[in-house]
């Protein structure tokens, strides 16, 4: 996607090294943070320079090219290679691209694994950037159908979080069908959700959508519901973490409740996923999803920008309060209208994902 016009994706080999944009400068400043080893790599996932679903995924496999490149044993590899999958528990992509990447050097043998590793990532990089570009497509239709029913109105889309491009490689996954309806000529409005404690939404998803020239507005967590029953929302579409077999969805915190709200006042919610999270081993997401809990600093402690332009941190949690960080809900299949893929529009029945996707059999 284009940053001041120039085109990015959000993670990519440089001579020797990783280059990942760093999120956790977003929206101060844009900089680029080169990784040289594994254990970079590994920090840059669990301090969260990247995140995102599949930008994580695509992260960790490039990272197994740096592992490649250190390890002189089978061994050695596996053990780099746990040290990525431990970063981040939630988000299915990283164990996805992870055990890919130690599918395919054991296939090619253990002399090959650094040009396999190398390729692997690439593809994965590409297919993400792929899946998010075909799931654009399918998501229009969405949009499209809404316009169709509210001639020269616009389009209200409320999204939590960030799952646009910064996510993933390129296009991002809930984003992308707004994109797709932007550049279609539809008029369309995002309702971005601030998405405490980290506000992706306020700090990413608003500076995305801005890039882009989308119409947009951040509303304080809690509002989605009041616009919905005011006739403000006429769609909702989150990204996924990890998605189950029958179609319950790990997202970010606070998913669950725009969900629920979207049932009570008739709001259609959909939610957009590559492949790559899918966890087929698992049918009950909401016993089964290992839900991430991160430090309580995130919870009592705000970053910002002063007037002057120096970025500051500040305690918003009376002293000695404790606090919980919870960063992944699950929300059910049953509150959830549909899953835009790759593959299509999908309802969330295990025999309806199944059928569209044939590497789930055999797994549970
Ligand atoms: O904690 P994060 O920022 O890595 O959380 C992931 C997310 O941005 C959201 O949960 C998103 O909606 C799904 S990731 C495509």
């Amino acid at each position: 996607m284009l940053v001041s016009g120039t085109p990015y994706r959000t993670v990519w080999l440089q001579e020797e090294s990783v280059r990942i944009i760093d999120q956790r400068r977003l929206p101060w400043s844009f900089d680029l943070l080169d990784l040289h080893t594994v254990a970079d790599v590994a920090v840059a996932i669990r301090d969260m320079a990247v995140r995102g679903a599949g930008l994580i995924g695509a992260t960790a496999a490039y990272g197994m090219w740096l592992a490649a490149r250190e390890a002189a044993t089978p061994d050695q590899l596996r053990s780099l290679a746990d040290s990525l999958i431990i970063t981040r528990p939630t988000a299915v992509n990283l164990s996805w691209a992870v055990n890919r990447q130690l599918t395919a050097i054991q296939a090619a043998g253990f002399e090959n694994r650094v040009a396999t590793a190398r390729l692997t990532a690439e593809t994965i990089a590409d297919e993400d950037a792929a899946a998010c570009a075909a799931i654009g497509g399918h998501g229009l239709e969405i949009i499209r159908a809404i316009a169709s029913r509210k001639p020269g109105q616009v389009v209200h889309v409320l999204t939590h979080c960030n799952a646009g491009w910064l996510a993933f490689v390129d296009h991002g996954s809930a984003t992308a069908p707004i994109y797709a309806a932007h550049a279609a000529g539809i008029p369309v409005h995002v309702w971005v959700d601030e998405t405490r404690p980290r506000n992706q939404g306020a700090r990413l998803t608003a500076w995305e959508l801005a890039q882009q020239g989308v119409p947009h507005t951040v509303i304080a967590d809690n509002t989605g519901g009041h616009l919905m029953q005011h006739g403000q929302v006429d769609l909702v579409i989150t990204g996924a973490d990890r998605v189950t077999r029958s179609g319950d969805v790990a997202n970010k915190i606070g998913t669950y409740l725009k969900a629920l709200a979207a049932q009570d006042n008739g709001v259609p919610f959909y939610v957009a996923l590559p492949s790559s999270t899918f966890d087929w081993t698992l049918r009950d997401g909401v016993q089964g999803i290992p839900i991430e809990q991160r430090g309580a600093e995130e919870v009592t402690h705000l970053e910002g920008i002063a007037e002057s332009g120096s970025v500051e941190t500040l305690r918003i949690v009376s002293p000695g309060s404790p606090a919980a960080n919870y960063a992944f809900d699950v929300t059910p299949a049953r509150l959830v209208t549909g899953l835009i893929t790759e593959r299509g529009l999908c309802p969330t029945t295990e025999t309806a994902i199944c059928a569209l996707h044939p590497q789930a059999s055999g797994s549970i």
